[in-house]
């Protein structure tokens, strides 16, 4: 398989992010306005407050004392009320694409799987639906509307303050956002990249490694195998602290530079005020005003600087992401073209191999019709399962003909192919649901004459009545007291439920005692009336009940004579 292409750069990951947003750039653009007024608003507060000083100090102004007190805290409160506003709006937008990224990427997931899930990076998937997509919460948050407001707010303190003040103390403003907003977070970013990735990286390993701990925790307790993983554990998150220190340690170093910087900016400009009321170019009531306007406006640009340690994150969360949105499935759907009926299937010279060079199935033929059911063994990892999975096109097939009714598998839709062909695997997963609802993802209107019919056939139905709540025992509640055996007969009633003609069966016995494989064995004998069942296993026992047995050995398959 191909090997993932490094990172993309920040502003093409910044672009895609903002291009996600769609419809509520809309309210990301409202929630920007409100921003940007609410902070012009509350330098208004200082400002005016400096307009009375500048009118005690003999400046001509044309408005009262009342006036300006009273413009002063009306603006004041109006501050309040657009900054309600816009954070509203920013994590109404933000908690929104959140929902609809977490639908994005189930919905990519649905598109890569399952051959994306037999990949050993489960854990990076679980890091991703949660740490990923909170981080970019962050980013739709806390990082778009900020940025405008600043362009926004600067551009306007600096056309105030040149016009009131004059253009040098408003140079010095600019030069000050200049620094602050611009400057200081591509410098403190290029700093702070390697940190942030290496943090998240560590964060994400840390992450799927305690998961994956914890998924396993009975084998490591009967292995005792406690102390080595508790060791890895520690190691991992002493890893992470590291990480942690040397991101924080940056965030808080750059923070340092930044204040340093607004101070520094201030001093000059007032310093310039001085001078340029020294030499009788502005008035001292002019000065002030111009002075408190700067002093007044960094708000919003420390709001940027502040920025890089998040969004060194958010990039590498975005980056992730926009990854998982935009990969290709290893078999796309098939939409369009013919539906079927199944009958039977013939299987020609069929090869495949997960790389290029190394054939795990070369040459495979075989046929299985409505009425018969087809065994075949095989000695572990020669490929049985491999072969189900392309019966069902979970991969494609290298070379050679899979047809159903005459019809190649690449000619007919996926939907028609998963309603005709239903896989039971090596173990059933049951839902912490109820017996019911774990039947009905078979079937998500099954009435309970179907459920009951399917499970009769599955030899399960007696065990169900019997439980506290029948159907509606969740199974949860059971625990372990669902034996290995019951857990497969209700995944084999599922697959009897859903009706299809062809069932495929991989080692549905290999878990479950004599008993249970008897009682199994002899519900698919008895369902073979009207379906074809392919049967694996690398068991010999469990072929009794075939009509005809194939074996698998070295890729090659032949039938075998009983
Ligand atoms: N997703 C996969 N990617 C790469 N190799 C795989 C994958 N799944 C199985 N294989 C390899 O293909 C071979 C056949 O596997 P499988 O079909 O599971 O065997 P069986 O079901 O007969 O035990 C094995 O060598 C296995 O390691
Ligand atoms: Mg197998």
């Amino acid at each position: 398989m191909k090997k993932q292409k490094s990172r993309m750069s920040g502003g093409r990951i910044m672009a895609s992010l903002i291009l996600l947003l769609g419809s509520l750039a809309y309210v990301m653009l409202f929630a920007v306005i409100n921003g940007s007024l609410g902070f012009v608003c509350s330098m208004g507060v200082t400002v005016f407050g400096a307009v009375g000083v500048a009118k005690a100090l003999g400046e001509q102004i044309a408005i009262s004392y009342g006036l300006i007190i009273g413009l002063a805290v009306g603006l004041g409160a109006l501050r309040g009320a657009l900054r309600f506003v816009e954070q509203y709006c920013n994590h109404y937008i933000a908690f929104r694409l959140l929902a609809v990224l977490r639908d994005k990427i189930f919905a990519a997931l649905r598109r890569l799987c399952p051959a994306k899930l037999e990949s050993k990076k489960k854990g990076s998937i679980i890091a991703m639906l949660t740490s990923d997509i909170e981080t970019l919460e962050v980013f739709y948050a806390h990082t778009v509307s900020p940025i405008c407001i600043a362009i926004t707010v600067s551009t306007a303190v600096f056309l105030f303050v040149g016009f009131v003040s004059g253009w040098y103390m408003s140079l010095v403003a600019l030069a000050g956002f200049v620094a602050v907003g611009i400057i200081a977070p591509v410098i403190s970013s290029s700093f702070m990249r390697d940190a942030g990735v290496k943090y998240r990286a560590s964060f994400a390993s840390f992450n799927a490694y305690f998961l994956d701990s914890i998924k396993g925790i009975k084998d490591i307790v009967l292995n005792n195998a406690g102390k080595q993983r508790k060791e890895e554990v520690n190691a991992r998150s002493d890893e992470l602290l590291k990480h942690t220190h040397e991101l924080k340690y940056k965030i808080a170093n750059a923070g340092a530079v930044t204040e340093f910087t607004v101070s520094l900016m201030t001093l000059v400009a007032t310093a310039v005020a001085v001078a340029m009321t020294a030499t009788g170019k502005i008035t001292i009531g002019k000065a002030v005003i111009g002075v408190v306007a700067i002093f007044g406006s960094f708000g919003p640009v420390i709001a940027i600087s502040a920025l890089p340690g998040n969004l060194t994150q958010t990039f590498a969360s975005g980056d992730r992401v926009l990854k998982l949105l935009k990969e290709k499935p290893v078999v796309e759907d098939i939409e369009g073209k013919k539906d079927f009926v199944f009958e039977n299937v013939e299987v020609k010279g069929l090869t495949f191999g997960y790389d290029n060079d190394k054939k795990v199935l070369e040459d495979i033929c075989l046929t299985a019709k409505r009425g018969e059911i087809v065994g075949i063994v095989g000695e572990s990892g020669c490929g049985k399962s491999t072969l189900l999975k392309l019966l069902m096109r979970f991969w494609s097939k290298d070379e050679g003909e899979i047809l159903y009714c005459g019809d190649d598998i690449e000619t007919l839709n996926s939907a028609s192919l998963l309603d005709n062909v239903t896989m039971v695997s090596q173990t059933t997963y049951l839902f912490d649901e109820t017996v019911e609802e774990n039947l009905k993802i078979a079937k998500e209107n099954a009435t309970y004459d179907e459920l009951a019919k399917a499970c009769r056939q599955a030899s399960i139905h007696d065990f169900i009545t019997a439980l506290p709540e029948g159907y509606r025992t969740k199974t949860g509640a059971l625990g372990d007291n669902l034996s290995a055996g019951e857990k497969q007969r209700i995944g084999l009633a599922r697959a009897f439920l859903r009706g299809s003609g062809l069932i495929l069966l991989d080692e549905p016995t290999s878990n479950v005692d004599s008993i249970n494989e008897g009682i199994i064995l002899s519900s698919l004998a008895e369902q073979k009336k009207d379906k074809a069942i392919i049967l694996v296993s690398h068991r010999e026992s469990t072929m009794a009940i075939a009509d005809r047995v194939y074996r698998i050995q070295n890729g090659r398959i032949s039938e075998v004579n009983r």
